[in-house]
């Protein structure tokens, strides 16, 4: 089932000089396709409407501070089980518990840096592209 993702690349990945390393590995994965690919600082407006659903949380306001710090790789990728295989190929949210072999895992140890993201469902992928890419629908 072919399904098309949001990826983006934190700026702690960008200021790290991995953005190769990462896209690499996606790129190596048959059947994927990366079709959409910008740098860009993101603002506030448009990460207040992405991690809406964390507004409350304690890690919210250093976040988006972090989120804000610098420029970011925002990307489109399609292809066969995209969504699941994204997060799988960037492990958990902590850093410290993502496997070897994962993007967080090889590279991460801060919960908060942890260097990458991806739509977590069918829905969030669909809502997460429009707010990022609201051109291309
Ligand atoms: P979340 O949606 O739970 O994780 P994921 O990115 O794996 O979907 O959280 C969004 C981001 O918020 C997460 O990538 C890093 C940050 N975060 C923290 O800084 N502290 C935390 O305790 C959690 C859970 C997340
Ligand atoms: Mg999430």
């Amino acid at each position: 089932m072919s399904q098309r993702t949001l990826v983006l690349l934190k700026p702690d990945a960008v200021r790290r000089g991995l953005i190769g390393e990462i896209v690499g590995r996606i790129e190596s994965k048959a059947g994927w396709a990366i079709t959409a690919l910008e740098l860009r600082t993101l603002g506030r407006p448009l990460l207040e409407q992405h991690y809406g659903e964390h507004a409350d949380k304690p890690f919210y306001p250093p976040l988006m501070e972090f989120m804000t710090s610098g420029p970011s790789v925002v990307m489109v990728v399609e292809g066969e089980r995209v969504i699941e295989g994204m997060r799988a190929l960037a492990g958990p949210t902590d850093p410290i518990a993502a496997a070897p072999g994962s993007i967080r895992g090889d590279f991460g140890t801060i919960v908060r840096e942890n260097l990458v993201h991806a739509s977590d469902s069918e829905e969030s992928a669909e809502r997460e592209l429009k707010l990022f890419f609201p051109e291309a629908v």
